[in-house]
């Protein structure tokens, strides 16, 4: 028995986690696992009531389930920053998720704004490290709002994390890479220490524990390039927290957009977190137009790390049906069904699977 906490967000969230519980129920049935899930109120609009992002206590009760289902965190009434610090964030810090696991794969039938590529050319991962870095929200400022101003904002990279950051890397590259190569994308030229950490580490750990596995290195200007003119020279990226973040909206957009981009955050001795990689949405906000498949793709990256690998697998091929045979586009407003339409495509089909 599964035990899944759910925090639907705010915006469209709760609409696509809807759809995504309806396809992980059909999984369920289909295959014969068993779970609970359990609600919390984690967003804006509680913010709004109470003045408190994540309660006390709310990360060591998060700490006990299987696993997260996230839908969207940010809310138009509250200041960019305050959610997604104090929750996104927060949760990903303190449950110690260092690994951001974000597939780029193109499914079929999906248009990509690249001309004369498929998906055999868009379809690798990208690992980004998910726990330090800018993000770790070190800095200050000093004479501001003055001519004088000095903002530092630091880069912290350890040891610690970078390197099992890079381990995760290499044993996902074992289990999931086409020819056993793995590729560090960062900014050597640059960051002359920061990166040299990380460079360092990886050769260090390559050498001594995968002799078999290729190493290849890529800044992250010539790998936002690179995504553009050659996809298909990727298959798994390691890479620091924010230029993960940066090139996995790349990767979005030439995977049909952010309506399909899924995305796990992952303790590997912890608990886990799926949501897709898009934002709240507040436009489409309960108008029923909004493309639940992240949130379901989500749902399929969460029965993965859940070892319900059959389970995975029907989901993603429902996806790939619909996506082929049924959907006319990913955008919201304009898929040819309602946000609960795509629900129902996918879980009937996952049920008939
Ligand atoms: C993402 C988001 C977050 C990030 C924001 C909302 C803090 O853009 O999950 O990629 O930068 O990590
Ligand atoms: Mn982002």
């Amino acid at each position: 028995m599964y035990n899944i906490a759910v925090i639907p967000g705010d915006g469209t969230g709760p609409e696509v986690v809807r759809e995504g519980l309806k396809v992980l129920e059909a999984a369920a049935a289909r295959t014969g696992f068993k779970y609970q899930t359990q609600d919390f109120d984690f967003g804006g609009d509680r913010f709004l009531r109470t003045g408190e992002t994540l309660p006390d206590g709310a990360i060591d009760e998060l700490r006990k389930f299987d696993a997260i289902l996230l839908g969207a965190i940010g809310h138009p009434d509250v200041k960019p920053g305050i959610l997604e610090r104090g929750i996104l964030l927060r949760a990903r810090f303190e449950l110690d998720q260092y690994i951001n696991l974000r597939p780029v794969k193109l499914y079929p039938g999906v248009w990509t704004p690249l001309k004369d590529k498929g998906p055999d050319e868009i379809n690798f991962t990208v690992i980004r490290e998910n726990t330090e870095g800018a993000y770790v929200g070190m800095g200050g400022s000093f004479k501001k709002g003055t001519p004088d101003e000095v903002a530092i904002q630091e880069d912290v990279n350890t040891r610690k994390g970078v390197e099992r950051c890079i381990r995760f890397a290499f044993e996902y590259t074992k289990a999931h890479s086409k020819n056993n190569t793995l590729l560090l994308c960062a900014k050597t030229n640059v960051l002359t220490y920061a990166h040299d950490l990380w460079e360092r580490c990886f050769h260090e750990v390559g050498a001594a524990d995968y002799p078999d596995t290729k190493l290849d290195y890529a800044h992250v200007d010539a790998t936002c390039m690179w995504m553009v003119k050659n996809p298909e020279w990727f298959d798994i990226i390691v890479t620091p927290n924010m230029f993960g973040d940066i090139i996995t909206d790349l990767g979005a957009m030439i995977q049909g957009g952010m309506g399909i981009a899924a995305g796990g955050n992952l303790n590997p001795e912890g608990v886990s977190m799926f949501e897709p990689i898009g934002g709240s949405a507040p436009k489409y906000t309960n108008m029923g137009v909004i493309n639940p498949l992240a949130a379901i793709c989500s749902v399929q990256m969460l029965l993965e790390h859940l070892k319900e690998s059959k389970a995975a697998k029907i989901v993603d091929e429902a996806v790939a049906w619909a996506t082929s045979e049924k959907m006319k586009s990913m955008s919201a407003g304009k898929m040819g069904y309602s946000t609960s339409q795509v629900g129902d495509l996918i879980a009937d089909k996952v049920a008939s699977a």
